[in-house]
C-alpha cells in the first residue's frame, strides 16, 4: 500500500475506524475517503455502488458494523443480522466491481463456537454452536468471512480478513444499555463512585474468562495485514492474555477510585472462555504493546476528559457521550 494510494476507511467514526485513521495518518498515509452513516447508509445498496463507482478506491477497510454488548446482541437479533449482512455484502461486492486492490473484512472472536478449544484457531470456525446470545452478530460476521473467501476463490480478489479480540479504548461507547463490557462496567463503577453507593451489580457470575485489546494496538494490526497479510483463511488479532471479568472490575474499581463493593447478579453470562490463537500473527511480526493496566488507565482519562469538555456538573445526564 503506497502512501498517496485512496484508502476508505467504512466506519471511520467508530471506536475501531478512528483509531485506524490516527495510525494511518501517523504511518505517513495521505489519501482517504470518508463518508459518514448520515451521507452513505451502507445498508444502501445502490448508493454504496454510487460511491464506489465516484471515489474508486484503491484499499477498504470495512471497519462499519452494528456492533454492541451482550445485551443489544441479545434483545436486537433481527438488528444485527440484516445490518451486518447488508453492510458487508454491498460492500465487498462493490469493491469486488470497482476493482478495488486489497479489503480487510473485519470479523470478531465471537463467531467461535461457544465451546470452542482454547486457544481458539480459524479451523475452529463452524465445528460447533454458536454463544445464543451473539448468534445473529455471529452468523453475519461468518458470512462476510465466507464471501472473502468465495471472492478470492472464484474471481482472484485480495480480500483477506481478520478476526480481532474484544476491543477498549478511547472513542469506546459509554452506555449503559449498548456498551460492550469494559466501556459498561467502568460506567457503571464510575456513576457508582460519583453516587457514593456502597454497592454496584454487574452482570453474570465474574467467571467468564476474556482477552482484551487495546484499540490503537488493533488499529496498528490491520495496517500490518494490509500490507503484510494475503492469506485466505481469517487471521486473530489479541494480546494473548486472559482475565476474568471479576478482576477486570477489581482493576476498573482501582483505575475509577471506587471504594465500594461489586457484587455480580448472576445473569447473562456469555461464552465461558474467549483466548485467540495469535501465533500466526505473532509469527509475521505484530504484537500487541498496551498493557491492560495502561489502557484500562487511557480509556478512563479520555471518558473523563470527555465529560469535562462536555461541561456538565450533572454526571447522570451523560449517559451516552
Ligand atoms: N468493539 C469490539 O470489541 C470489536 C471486537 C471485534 C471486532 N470488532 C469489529 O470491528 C469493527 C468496528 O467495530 P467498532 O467497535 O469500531 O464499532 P463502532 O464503534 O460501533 O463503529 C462502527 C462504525 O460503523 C458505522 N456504521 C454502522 N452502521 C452503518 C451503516 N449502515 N452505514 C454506514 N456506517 C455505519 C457507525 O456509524 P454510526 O456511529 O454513525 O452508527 C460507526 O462509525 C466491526 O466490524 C466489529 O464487528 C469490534
Amino acid at each position: 500500500m503506497k502512501k498517496n494510494e485512496k484508502i476508505y476507511i467504512a466506519g471511520h467514526e467508530g471506536l475501531l475506524g478512528s483509531a485506524l485513521m490516527r495510525t494511518l495518518k501517523t504511518a505517513g498515509y495521505t489519501n482517504f475517503v470518508f463518508a459518514t452513516k448520515a451521507e452513505l447508509d451502507l445498508r444502501n445498496q445502490q448508493m454504496v455502488e454510487n460511491f464506489f463507482a465516484a471515489k474508486k478506491p484503491d484499499y477498504v477497510f470495512l471497519a462499519a458494523a452494528t456492533v454492541g454488548g451482550i445485551k443489544a446482541n441479545n434483545e436486537l437479533p433481527a438488528q444485527f443480522l440484516y445490518d451486518n449482512l447488508m453492510i458487508q455484502t454491498n460492500v465487498i461486492h462493490a469493491a469486488h466491481n470497482n476493482k478495488v486492490k486489497k479489503i480487510l473484512f473485519i470479523g470478531s472472536s465471537c463467531i467461535y463456537p461457544r465451546t470452542c478449544p482454547q486457544p481458539m484457531q480459524p479451523h475452529h470456525l463452524l465445528t460447533g454452536e454458536l454463544e445464543k446470545t451473539n448468534e445473529a452478530y455471529a452468523i453475519a460476521k461468518i458470512a462476510g468471512i465466507k464471501m472473502v473467501q468465495s471472492y478470492r476463490k472464484q474471481y482472484g480478489d485480495n480480500f483477506i480478513s481478520c478476526m480481532p479480540t474484544n476491543l477498549y479504548g478511547p472513542g469506546d461507547t459509554f452506555d449503559a444499555e449498548k456498551s460492550h463490557v469494559i466501556p459498561a462496567l467502568m460506567l457503571k463503577i464510575h456513576h457508582a463512585h460519583f453516587e457514593n453507593a456502597k454497592t454496584v451489580h454487574l452482570w453474570g457470575t465474574g467467571n467468564a474468562l476474556r482477552e482484551f485489546l487495546y484499540v490503537d494496538d488493533c488499529a496498528r494490526a490491520l495496517l500490518f495485514l494490509m500490507e503484510n497479510f494475503n492469506g485466505f483463511d481469517p487471521i486473530n488479532i489479541g494480546s494473548g492474555e486472559e482475565i476474568s471479568i471479576c478482576d477486570l472490575a477489581q482493576m476498573i474499581k482501582k483505575v475509577v477510585g471506587y471504594r465500594g463493593t461489586i457484587v455480580f447478579d448472576q445473569q447473562l453470562e456469555g461464552t465461558p472462555r474467549k483466548l485467540l490463537d495469535c501465533a500466526p500473527i505473532n509469527n509475521l511480526g505484530w504484537n500487541a504493546h498496551t498493557s491492560i493496566h495502561v489502557g484500562l488507565k487511557r480509556t478512563y482519562e479520555w471518558y473523563i476528559g470527555r465529560l469535562k469538555n462536555c461541561g456538565t456538573k450533572r454526571i447522570d445526564d451523560l449517559r451516552v457521550i
